[in-house]
């Protein structure tokens, strides 16, 4: 069986920064489901498709044509990469998200990217429900304050208008949604190994992650940096 490593957790923990640096480091696939969420979202607003057509969602959801080229995120032809980040963008995948027709249409497809050598896979539900054997399951959090301030330095960094109070708001928004839909609710799956980041750096939070990786899989060749 394909070895997989899960890192759930609420947005802006760091689980993609840190899924793609795991991946990178032990040169496994990497699969970013929040992006398929944030495409299909992208998709179905373009579509004027709203979530209260769970059947039309499902249907355009299995016809999705989006796929994953190095790191950038591809619909159709277009490069939608940088249009699926924003903060509306994220608003609209949750919404999307919580509708249990769309999340049953996405799930053979998220399961065919655990190909050799190894998967990593970052989402809220990949070792609760997508991968519930997955051998190594990382539950990624940080404060919603932390979060959002992460996120503010992030905007500003690009030059972009923000507002850290509002960003709270939408970042503990957004995780109650998460949270409390009715399926594949975001939640720390049993036997994961939990890291709370908030006062923790990239490089100690990849740290504590390689550390569980290697004791799973001690044998595991690395390739060469
Ligand atoms: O990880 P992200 O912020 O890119 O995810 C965007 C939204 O997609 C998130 O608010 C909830 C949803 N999502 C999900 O329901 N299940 C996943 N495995 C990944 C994301």
């Amino acid at each position: 069986m394909t070895p997989v490593i899960t890192i759930d957790g609420p947005s802006g923990s760091g689980k993609g920064t840190i899924s793609q640096l795991v991946a990178e480091r032990l040169g496994w696939h990497l699969l970013d489901s929040g992006a398929i969420y944030r495409v299909l979202g992208l998709a179905a607003d373009r579509a004027g498709i709203t979530a209260q057509q769970p059947a039309e969602l499902a249907a355009l959801a299995r016809s999705l044509e989006l796929s994953f080229q190095g790191g950038r995120v591809l619909l159709g032809d277009e490069d939608v990469s940088q249009l699926i980040r924003t903060e509306t963008a994220g608003n609209a995948a949750s919404k999307v998200a919580a509708l249990p027709q769309v999340r049953t249409a996405l799930l053979d497809w998220q399961r065919a990217y655990a190909k050799v050598p190894g998967l990593v896979a970052d989402g809220r539900d990949m070792g609760t429900v997508v991968f519930p054997d997955a051998a190594v399951k990382i539950f990624l959090t940080a404060s919603a304050q932390e979060r959002a301030l992460r996120r503010y330095k992030q905007l500003k960094g690009k030059g972009l208008d923000a507002n850290l109070a509002r960003l709270v708001a939408e970042i503990q928004e957004r995780d109650d949604r998460d949270q409390n839909r009715s399926v594949a609710p975001l939640k720390a799956p049993a036997a994961a190994l939990e890291i709370e980041s908030t006062s923790l750096s990239i490089e100690e939070v990849l740290k504590r992650v390689l550390e569980r990786v290697y004791k799973t899989y001690p044998g595991l060749a690395v390739p060469a940096t």
